[in-house]
């Protein structure tokens, strides 16, 4: 079974969707840890409420990028870590400590990449005028919001949406796809869960 790590930043509504399906035996892995960078974010509770085990290493602590990857690479060695699930974790992580974990270090980002790449993905979306949209989660590469494709998300965009309502459509379909790849990965599989509303 493998040993799954997930790393957040905020609410971690989509840790809190993984570590479910883990302990429900819908997944063959096993949560054994939650960090997060940001002391206090919600999603630490959650997870401490679900009894698993929960660490933060605010960044602003270290002087720099190196020194804060050292400490999460410690604490992630401590745990005996097979895999990474980066869920809303707001952090860029160097090529370095993304080649330590290079095809176990997954991501998932709010738009079907390649297009919309780094923040306000769902403002990018309106701004292009796009009929659909959606999320994707991929293997985590050096270079920011690449890697190979393991799933994706669609939903529709509608006329009268605001940011707020596509973000919301957006992560209803996100707490599917992760899951999803996460049991298929698990499983052995290399997947390509395409999720079509
Ligand atoms: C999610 O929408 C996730 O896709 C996004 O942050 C949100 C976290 O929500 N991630 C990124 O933008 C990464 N670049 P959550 O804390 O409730 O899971």
């Amino acid at each position: 079974m493998k040993r799954v790590a997930i790393l957040i930043s905020g609410s971690g509504s989509n840790m809190v969707r993984l570590v479910e399906e883990m302990q429900d035996g819908r997944i063959d892995g096993r949560p054994v840890l939650v960090l997060s960078n940001v002391e206090g974010a919600p999603g630490l509770r959650k997870a401490e409420a679900r009894g698993v085990p929960t660490a933060t290493v605010p960044h602003a602590d270290y002087p720099d990028r190196a020194g804060f990857e050292g400490a999460i690479q410690t604490v992630l060695e401590r745990a005996e870590v097979d895999l990474i699930c980066l869920a809303g974790f707001m952090r860029i992580l160097s090529p370095e400590f993304v080649a330590k974990w290079e095809g176990r270090l997954l991501n998932i980002h709010p738009s079907l990449l390649p297009l919309f790449k780094g923040l306000h993905t769902h403002r990018q979306a309106l701004e292009a005028g796009v009929a659909v949209h959606g999320c994707t989660v991929h293997g985590v590469t050096a270079a920011l919001d690449d890697g190979p494709i393991l799933g994706q998300a669609v939903v529709p965009v509608k006329p009268e949406d605001t940011e707020a309502d596509l973000a919301a459509r957006v992560l209803k379909q996100e707490h599917k796809l992760y899951p999803a790849v996460l049991a298929a990965l698990c499983r052995g599989d290399m997947p390509k869960v395409a999720l079509l509303t």
